[in-house]
């Protein structure tokens, strides 16, 4: 029933990306415009690059958060049984904790309630130094071999792309200020669309810093700073609560026994590479608390420079004060308006809570196209 109605997503992350196939699946006929793409190589101007990504609950006191990951984690689910070949496997996961103060009991009462297999560690199951602790199933997502299957699946169901850095939403729909578009992939022919979108949807993540017809104030980066490593016989992931408040944590990923060693949690900090003093401290935390991070028969001496380490990255995470923002408003430029879907500021959570923002984001764009009827 939507057949005719031209959408426009802005953005090629994770987040633009779902929404994007939700969309087509609704039957809107869908275009992109993102200035990086999944084929791209990695830039601190996209979050989605650098995530682990696992699914681990955080939204202890966020209600819409709460049901945005719920949702991703069923959709996540059932896509794994139905297509076993998608780059996402199932896990065990621990978390350790080496005090148990409120904040902590907090977060794990959470976990509990979120996966149907969680089961507190008695105490015999616990390393030195650790007070408490659990473990559950949940998801584990190969980024890169993700995001490209994400690309392919909006592509190949008909959804086109331009790749464009937009100074502003309204310069999409006005054509003396629109800057010049390239077809994405570069080899498609994909014709140019009318730039009269019955909505857009705006997935542009920490996006604020350039793209400001209002700029979003309440946005801000979370640099997140994590290690990627060789460590093929790693089999469970881990969260790792330090007694001053860091997290160490670990994912396993499904290729090239890839393993994801992390990281920090840094607001408002932009520096976009790595810092030689955090590399350390991540080393250092990871083979104390998982020490088979170090490769069999190096494990008696926890040298860190044992660790096989394949790359050092940065990403920020674009949170936003008062969460994911999935709301409705219009643009209006030469006196015609535009409904706009918002749906970004998704913070540490964008993977887990893709699937589940994707419906909701398409579910507000039925109904403001349902009102213009
Ligand atoms: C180290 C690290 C670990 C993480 N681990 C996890 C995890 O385990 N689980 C989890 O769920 N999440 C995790 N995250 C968070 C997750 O990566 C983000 O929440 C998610 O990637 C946000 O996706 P997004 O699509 O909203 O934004 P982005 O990925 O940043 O994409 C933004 C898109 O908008 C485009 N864009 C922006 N501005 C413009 C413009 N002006 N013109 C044209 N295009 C524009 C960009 O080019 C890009 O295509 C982690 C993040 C980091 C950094
Ligand atoms: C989608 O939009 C393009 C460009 O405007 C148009 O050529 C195409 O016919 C549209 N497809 C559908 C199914 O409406
Ligand atoms: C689109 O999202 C960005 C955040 O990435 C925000 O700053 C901007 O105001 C939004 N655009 C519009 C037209 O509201
Ligand atoms: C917008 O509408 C006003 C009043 O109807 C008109 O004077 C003006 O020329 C219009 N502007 C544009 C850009 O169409």
């Amino acid at each position: 029933m939507h057949e005719n109605l031209d959408v426009f997503v802005i953005g090629a992350g994770v987040v633009g990306l779902s929404t994007a196939i939700r969309a087509l699946e609704a039957g809107f006929n869908v275009t992109i415009f993102a200035e990086t793409f999944p084929t791209d190589p990695k830039s601190i101007s996209c979050a989605s690059f650098w995530a682990g990504a696992n699914h681990i609950s955080v939204a202890t006191t966020n209600a819409l958060l709460h049901r945005l990951e719920a949702d991703t984690l069923s959709i996540f689910l059932k896509l794994i049984k139905d297509q076993p070949l998608v780059p996402v496997m199932i896990r065990l996961h621990k978390e350790h904790a080496e005090v148990s103060g409120p904040a902590y009991q907090q977060q794990s009462d959470h976990v509990a309630h979120c996966y149907s297999d969680f089961r507190a560690l008695d105490s015999s199951e616990l390393p030195e130094g650790v007070v408490c602790g659990g473990t559950f199933s949940t998801i584990f997502i190969d980024v890169p071999k993700y995001l490209l299957y994400l690309m392919d699946r909006f592509l190949s169901s008909g959804g086109r792309a331009f790749r464009v850095k937009l100074p502003s939403v309204s310069a999409l729909v006005t054509e003396k200020d629109r800057p010049s578009l390239a077809a994405f992939p570069a080899t498609s022919t994909n014709v140019s669309p009318s730039f009269d979108p019955a909505a857009v949807i705006n997935c542009t993540g920490l996006g604020a810093v350039s793209l400001g017809d209002v700029l979003d104030t309440n946005l801000y980066p979370t640099r997140g700073e994590i290690l990627i490593l060789h460590a093929p016989w790693i089999n469970h992931g881990l969260t790792h609560h330090w007694e001053d408040g860091h997290i160490t944590y670990v994912i396993p990923r499904q290729s090239d026994g890839r393993v994801i060693l992390g990281g920090t949690f840094q607001p408002d900090d932009w520096y976009p590479t790595s810092r030689a003093e955090t590399v350390k401290l991540i080393k250092e935390r990871g083979i104390h608390a998982y020490p088979e991070l170090l490769p069999p028969g190096r494990r008696e001496n926890r040298d860190i420079n044992d660790l096989e380490v394949i790359e050092e990255c940065v990403g920020l995470r674009p949170t936003r004060k008062g969460g994911v923002r999935l709301e409705v408003s219009s643009l209006t430029v030469a006196n015609k308006s535009y409904p706009i879907v918002h749906n970004y500021g998704h913070g540490g959570a964008g993977y887990q809570s893709s699937w589940g923002s994707a419906k909701f984001a398409v579910d507000l764009l039925k109904s403001v196209v349902k009102n213009d009827d």
